[in-house]
């Protein structure tokens, strides 16, 4: 089984409040399904998600009363997404089923706990996709937090034991410098811990969730044995399904264990 994020910069445009790329979705999926792989797919928030927990500074915790009318408005519009990324996928003959993260599991100091996966790999078991995404979630120290969706790869590859997780991004890979803001900017096709560290932490991406640095660090944290991490731009026509076969393309792979 693959484990697939598909990144909120990929289903939304992260710049514009609640704007979903229904069409882009359709290819994805349609990638996914020609490959012949069995996937897992989790979703980003994008611009469901990070516009108003942005503004109301949620990646803090609970501050003050004023921020709870945004928690509630943001986990209804990631609520909203999801409904539209999982109807699509029925649209394909895709059995799937949206599983809030923020309604049946908590997190503790920023920490996401999953004590029972029973329901998920249950849904599995069955052939139906239980399918997560970026929340606000529930947290013990800190009133809620925000969930990423990298964060539920990464407990969710502890539960499935995929045999390769692939991030899909907007970008074709890790670059040693910002590619936005460095004409010279070179792709890195594969990345160590060590790496990593010798890499400036610049970044343009204004999200709550941080950058494609703290992607590379969870990334590098859930290879393992066989198992490759890779992330992969999913604006460009073909290049998942062509991953997903096993074909080498432009893409960064994460190679080892950074603790
Ligand atoms: C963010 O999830 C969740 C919220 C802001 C509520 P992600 O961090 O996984 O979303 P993307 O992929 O960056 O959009």
């Amino acid at each position: 089984m693959i484990l697939i994020k598909l990144g909120g910069s990929v289903i939304t445009d992260k710049s514009r409040y609640r704007t979903f790329d229904g069409q882009r979705v359709s290819r994805l999926l349609d990638e996914i399904k020609r490959s012949g792989q069995r996937a897992v797919v989790v979703h980003g928030a994008g611009s469901f998600g990070h516009v108003l927990a942005k503004e109301h500074s949620l990646q803090d915790g609970l501050c003050d009363d004023t921020q709870i009318p945004a928690v509630a408005r943001v986990q209804h519009d990631v609520r909203e997404l999801s409904s539209m990324v999982v109807g699509k996928m029925l649209e394909k003959g895709i059995p799937a089923v949206s599983v809030a993260p923020g309604s049946c599991f908590v997190m503790d100091d920023g920490r996401l706990l999953i004590n029972d996966s029973e329901a998920l790999t249950g849904l599995y078991g069955l052939g139906i996709m239980p399918v997560l995404f970026g929340d606000v979630v529930l947290d013990r120290r800190k009133g809620f937090g925000i969930c990423s969706g990298d964060q539920i790869m990464e407990a969710l590859s502890g539960i499935f034991k995929p045999e390769r997780v692939v991030f899909v991004s907007d970008v074709d890979g890790l670059y040693d410098r910002d590619p936005k803001t460095h004409k010279n900017a070179g792709l890195i096709c594969e990345v160590t811990a060590e790496g990593l560290a010798n890499i400036a932490r610049e970044t343009t991406v204004a999200d709550v969730t941080g950058g494609v640095c703290s992607k590379m660090e969870t990334m590098l944290r859930m290879c393992g044995p066989g198992r490759d991490c890779v992330l992969v731009n999913g604006t460009v026509e073909n290049r998942l399904c062509s991953l997903l076969k096993g074909e080498t393309v432009i893409c960064t792979t994460a190679r080892g264990d950074i603790r």
